[in-house]
């Protein structure tokens, strides 16, 4: 689908959008586009320059050595500011790219991460990630090697027929009636190099997404021993990779020689009317050489054009998605960041209110999707300080709660209330403060421990000390090496599950929310160290609300009231029953 946008249309305004992120860049533009001026007229001086000599110096009465050392210094210098030019547009040009591609890929990110997670959850990740890496390099790629050379291009195209017929009108016109079938081609030509470069694009990306799904699933194939079929199917993706490529290759096979052809033949033509006409003593070898030289510097750029198209287009297709996402605004409402919203600009509640940081569903009702209620109208208070325990089938929706008091999601009708005021009145930021929760599926990042519990935040080590041996994390540490500072690699997949789980309790202690949820948090930690985490956890539920979400009614004995979810939400009349 993606691939049918791709290339397509030229877009007018995504084009303006993309140039405007030159703006921050307009001084090295401009010095850039003058050293592309320097670079072209350079470019159409030099056979002029050349047919100079020839005329005035070599083929005069008299060869005049003097005349030739002038014009040999002249050409030089056409030469060296050729390439001076040349090296300060590209690297000028690269400066703005690459800080072009960092701008939009701080940008991408900013954005994504401010999106709800019903959102995210409905973007494949591999879908970001394109965005933000490889379109985001498309467009770079375009701002430093495209939008110059393309523009280059055309004008020494017109340059180049505009001195033909500012050196010989009559020969001039005969160049130009020999472009059309190039022109024709060129043309065609494009429409193919399009299709082609679309295929290929769509087969990359099919092997791509392959790859890294069957990459990160490789324990499962091994488990059920399908590496077999797993090879077959990659054999067939790659097939369908090399037909694209060998089709691509093909189009440019035909194409370039076909160019080379068609000048071969510009030249022939050219050759022989000017033969004609130097006979006729209406034209001087200088202006014929120079001629040559011309008619190759046009043909040049057309090789080259095509190619640039493509990228140019693929570059506005690029652009089209990753402003598409930059748009697409679907956030949480925030009272607190935005004082301008319908509901009114929301001051930090007061955590020691009298309320404090009591936790009440009110008659809730929510769904993730439209008619699959998950839960009809619950409704429980967990005081300030109480333990409230969730207990019950798997499917039931006990994460959903925890996923609604800390407003991940809202719910679709009753209040989610946090010190008697409702969480939609709470600035975000301070919510997410005083509710946290150990997740059920624990997500380490790869880095250091240490990195894993502060998440940014300052800590001082006495404080991670303290909170790990409240989790009983601290028993781990002591027989690591390096202790807080031991590197976890991609997914924490160098520590067993119920240590991974220790160091999410061990984060959510030392950032000390003033609601805690612990969502079958201890679920993979073995009975013995579970027992040691409650005593300590005991002290830590003593001052703050907690809700304590399990499978098994043994984890949850000392809750001060237990909510046991039935086993299917969209059948029962009442979502939960509250046991005293
Ligand atoms: N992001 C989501 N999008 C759509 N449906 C969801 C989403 N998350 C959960 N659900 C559905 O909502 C229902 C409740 O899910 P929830 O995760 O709250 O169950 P749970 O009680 O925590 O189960 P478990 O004991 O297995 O953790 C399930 O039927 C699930 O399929
Ligand atoms: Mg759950």
């Amino acid at each position: 689908m993606q691939g049918e946008q791709e290339l397509k249309k030229y877009n007018p305004a995504v084009m303006k959008r993309l140039v405007s992120y030159l703006k921050p860049y307009r001084v090295q533009a401009a010095f850039a586009s003058a050293a592309l001026l320097v670079l072209i007229v350079s470019e159409l001086l030099v056979p002029v320059l050349i047919q100079h000599s020839i005329d005035n110096h070599i083929l005069s009465e008299t060869v005049s050595v003097s005349g030739l050392k002038k014009d040999s210094l002249q050409l030089l210098i056409l030469l060296i500011s050729a390439l001076f030019a040349s090296f300060v547009q590209v690297y000028l040009m690269s400066w703005a790219a690459q800080g072009i591609m960092k701008t939009l890929r701080v940008q991408l990110l900013a954005h994504t991460a401010g999106q709800s997670l019903s959102y995210l959850g409905s973007k494949p990740v591999g879908s970001l990630v394109t965005r933000i890496t490889n379109d985001v390099e498309t467009i770079s790629e375009f701002f430093a090697s495209v939008i110059m050379t393309l523009i280059q291009n055309f004008l020494v195209m017109f340059g180049v027929i505009a001195v033909l017929f500012y050196l010989d009108v009559k020969l001039g016109t005969v160049t130009v009636l020999t472009l059309p079938p190039v022109i024709i081609i060129t043309l065609v030509f494009r429409k193919r190099a399009r299709k082609a470069y679309r295929r290929v694009r769509e087969k990359v990306s099919a092997v791509n997404a392959f790859l890294s799904e069957r990459i990160s699933g490789m324990k499962v194939v091994q488990v059920f021993a399908r590496e077999a079929a797993v090879q077959k199917m990659f054999d067939h993706q790659n097939g369908n990779l090399l037909q694209a490529n060998i089709g691509e290759m093909y189009v440019f096979a035909v194409f370039r020689p076909l160019i080379s052809l068609f000048s071969t033949v510009t030249l022939a033509v050219v050759l022989y009317f000017g033969a004609g006409f130097h006979e006729g003593g209406g034209l001087t070898l200088g202006v014929l050489i120079a001629f040559l030289d011309l008619i190759k510097k046009f043909f040049q750029p057309l090789q080259q054009l095509s190619e640039q198209f493509t990228i140019m287009q693929s570059a506005m297709a690029g652009g089209e998605r990753v402003f598409e996402l930059l748009d697409t605004e679907d956030r949480i409402p925030d009272c607190g960041s935005r004082p301008d919203t319908e509901s009114g600009w929301c001051p930090e509640a007061d955590d020691d209110g009298p309320a404090g940081s009591e936790l009440r569903f009110e008659d809730v009702h929510f769904s993730y999707k439209e008619d699959e209620p998950v839960l009809k109208g619950i409704t429980f208070t967990a005081g300030r300080g109480e333990t409230i325990a969730i207990v019950g089938y798997t499917g039931s929706g006990k994460t959903t709660i925890a996923n609604l008091a800390a407003r991940f999601w809202d719910v679709d009708s009753g209040r989610v209330l946090l010190g008697g005021r409702d969480v939609r009145q709470i600035p975000l930021s301070g919510l997410r403060r005083r509710v946290q929760a150990v997740a059920q599926d624990v997500f380490l990042f790869s880095g250091t421990i240490r990195d894993n519990i502060t998440l940014g935040r300052d800590f001082s080590d006495e404080q991670l000390l303290a909170a790990a041996e409240t989790s009983r994390l601290k028993p781990v540490l002591d027989k690591l090496e390096a202790g807080l500072d031991y590197v976890l690699t991609e997914g924490g997949s160098n520590l067993s599950g119920g240590q991974r789980q220790l160091i999410a309790f061990t984060r959510v202690i030392a950032h000390n929310p003033s609601v805690l949820i612990l969502d079958e948090a201890t679920a993979s930690i073995d009975s013995e160290t579970e027992k040691l985490i409650q005593a300590g956890l005991e002290n830590l539920l003593s001052n703050r609300t907690a809700i304590v979400i399990a499978h098994r009614l043994s984890t949850v004995r000392d809750a001060d009231r237990i909510i046991v979810r039935k086993r299917d939400p969209r059948r029962a009349d009442e979502a939960g029953r509250v046991l005293l």
